[in-house]
């Protein structure tokens, strides 16, 4: 059974006081779902929000990570000290990073190696754009993410690795993926990893959809039988409305 996963990603938002803040809020909210709980936050609170959750059941991730074991890059971090204070699985890839950080194609199969070698987890997020969607090349550009991003890895890797589908037409326009178009591109997911690994790895993997995920449209999208949870911006920074979110399984 593959697992269910809705993760939080923060983005840019909430210092110390108000990560803890949130953090407490959360706490109270109860889980009558099956799924794994995950959160985001900024990197300056990851180590405080990772001890703030550990008797709880939920996950604190980072963002991003650089590609190197260490060295000269001012202003990055990486695998070894997000495990350091205690994180194990990492989002990479995510549009904003694309788009306003230059990361490539192939600079995010490094980073995934990197990763992995570091024994995380990553969060794979990829998607197309609205010209692309418009175009009808929808399938292609995820397909060419997918080979250049990930398709370096052998079969087993894919333990490690949760995707992420989030066309970038709706993330935080308010605009989502219809239910369909979701399962769709999802079938389509998997069909990609199945034809280049195996039935077993691509019936194995998680696949999250993200893009304007709401308490009013999860319940109707995770019921798509190859979505299998979601990637949540702007509605994982209220308490109530994520657990709404994460109690729609
Ligand atoms: P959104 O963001 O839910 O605010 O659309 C999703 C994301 O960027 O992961």
């Amino acid at each position: 059974m593959r697992k269910h996963i809705v993760a939080g990603n923060w983005k840019m938002n909430n210092g110390l006081i108000q990560t803890e803040t949130l953090i407490s809020e959360l706490k109270k909210q109860s889980k009558t779902s099956d799924a794994e709980v995950m959160i985001a936050p900024a990197f300056t609170n990851l180590w405080h929000a990772f001890q703030s959750t550990r008797q709880d059941n939920i996950e604190v991730v980072a963002q991003n990570m650089h590609f190197a074991e260490n060295g000269a890059y001012t202003g990055e971090v990486n695998a070894g000290m997000l495990k350091s204070v205690g994180i194990k699985t990492v989002i990479l890839g995510h549009s904003e990073r694309r788009a306003y950080f230059n990361e490539t194609d192939e600079s995010l199969a490094k980073k995934v190696s990197q990763a992995l070698e570091h024994d995380m987890r990553v969060i794979f997020c990829f998607g197309e754009e609205l010209e692309d969607r418009k175009a009808g090349n929808h399938e292609a550009v995820v397909k060419s993410q997918l080979e250049n991003g990930l398709f370096h890895l052998e079969a087993d890797a894919f333990k490690h690795i949760v995707l992420a589908y989030e066309p970038v037409w709706a993330i935080g326009t308010g605009e989502t993926a219809s239910p369909e178009q979701a399962q769709d591109m999802h079938a389509f997911i998997r069909k990609t990893l199945a034809d280049k690994y195996s039935a077993e790895v691509a019936d194995g993997v998680s696949i999250l959809y993200g893009g304007s995920v709401k308490p009013n449209n999860a319940k109707e999208i995770f019921s798509k039988p190859d979505v299998d949870g979601g990637l949540i911006g702007g509605a994982s920074l209220k308490a109530e409305d994520f657990y709404a979110i994460v109690n729609a399984f």
